[in-house]
């Protein structure tokens, strides 16, 4: 296979009706925050028993086309010894792996950040594919504050993001692009919907630059939505209607998915939102589709508690989550499905 027709399968097995992303590619700070508030030591043995709990859930493919891992889960193997990306492919879930390496603050530019991990991107690609990884994820940050973000701060994000998403097209992995904006903050949803479009605006030019097949890659962007300080929250229509407004402003028609991030939405916030999209706009250009990490572990987390004894209720929890997200992409998820027995 050359590397378009290799693109354009994990496109055609990761975009498909009804499914969406989990996103388990937590680093190690980050998953360490999230046992943390289970009161679970963030040891290699639980990291794995706890994504191997995850990836094995029975039903998932049903509603998961595709699952994000952080390096050291690559790696590892569920308890029968499979290689974890092995356990997803099985049953037809795409395996992903983070490759940033994390934020430092952009010099000259006080509040912007900027993501490191351009260098040697190519070869940890290489050995990334033989172990299993066909997709990519890179993950840039945007702060809203009164002076932020600044131009050149969303010139210089941009430029990252091309810069890998062209290196991960080159290596056969399609490459998910994410601008994420920060929900933190007081700011008003008319606000979030102006940095959104400029940095949308900023990443597909860059992305034009660099010659990426826009065909061939996934955008995991935020949501439209008021600061989560804003003294008032938005409805599912108005953040529907503020978020598609932008994105048709700005993301050009030949991308084939939005996977959004849930970024400290609640999960039934993250359902909510995603539904009233799909439900109304379904002749949108692009699928409209989740990549959740939070809003789709959040209850599983809570149900294990680090406990071998409740991997029955954490899939089972995951398993919920992973159902209404799915009729939230089809539009077709009620707020009444969150009270229904888990399964
Ligand atoms: P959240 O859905 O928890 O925001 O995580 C998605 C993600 O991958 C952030 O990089």
């Amino acid at each position: 296979m050359d590397t378009t027709a290799e693109l354009e399968k994990t496109i055609s097995d990761m975009v498909q009706a009804g499914k969406g992303i989990l996103a388990a590619d937590e680093s190690s700070p980050t998953i360490a925050k999230r046992f943390a508030a289970i009161d679970v030591e963030s040891t290699e043995e639980h990291r794995r028993s706890y994504r191997s709990m995850l990836f094995t859930t029975p039903g998932i493919a049903g509603f998961v086309s595709g699952v994000i891992l952080f390096e050291e889960t690559l790696t590892q193997t569920a308890d029968d010894g499979t290689p974890l990306p092995e356990v997803l492919a099985c049953q037809g879930v795409v395996p992903g792996i983070k490759v940033d390496k994390g934020t430092v603050p952009l010099a000259n530019a006080p509040g912007e950040l900027v993501t490191r991990g351009l260098d040697g991107l190519d070869e940890r690609l290489q050995l990334y594919k033989t172990q299993g990884a066909r997709f990519a994820k890179w993950r840039e940050v945007y702060p809203i504050g009164d002076h932020n973000p600044t131009p050149l701060g969303v010139e210089a994000n941009a430029e990252m993001l091309a810069r890998y998403a062209a290196i991960c097209q080159t290596q056969g992995l399609v490459p998910i692009v994410e601008p994420e904006v920060l929900i933190d903050g007081d700011h008003s949803i008319e606000r979030s919907a102006e940095v959104i479009a400029t940095v949308l605006h900023a990443v597909f030019h860059a992305l034009h630059r660099h010659r990426v097949l826009l065909e061939c890659m996934l955008l995991k962007p935020s949501m439209v939505t008021p600061g989560k300080d804003h003294p008032t929250k938005a409805s599912p229509e108005e953040v529907a209607d503020a978020t598609l407004r932008t994105f048709r402003r700005t993301v050009p028609a030949a991308v084939p998915s939005i996977n959004f991030l849930s970024g400290g939405q609640t999960p039934a916030e993250a359902s909510a939102n995603l539904n009233a999209m799909n439900a109304r706009y379904p002749h949108a250009p692009w699928a409209l589709s989740f990549s959740y990490g939070r809003a789709l572990q959040e209850p599983a987390l809570h149900a294990w508690m680090g406990k071998a004894e409740n991997a029955a209720a954490t899939q089972q929890a995951l398993y919920h989550r992973a159902r209404l997200n799915s009729a939230a992409r089809r539009g077709e998820y009620t707020p009444a499905m969150e009270t229904e027995a888990p399964g």
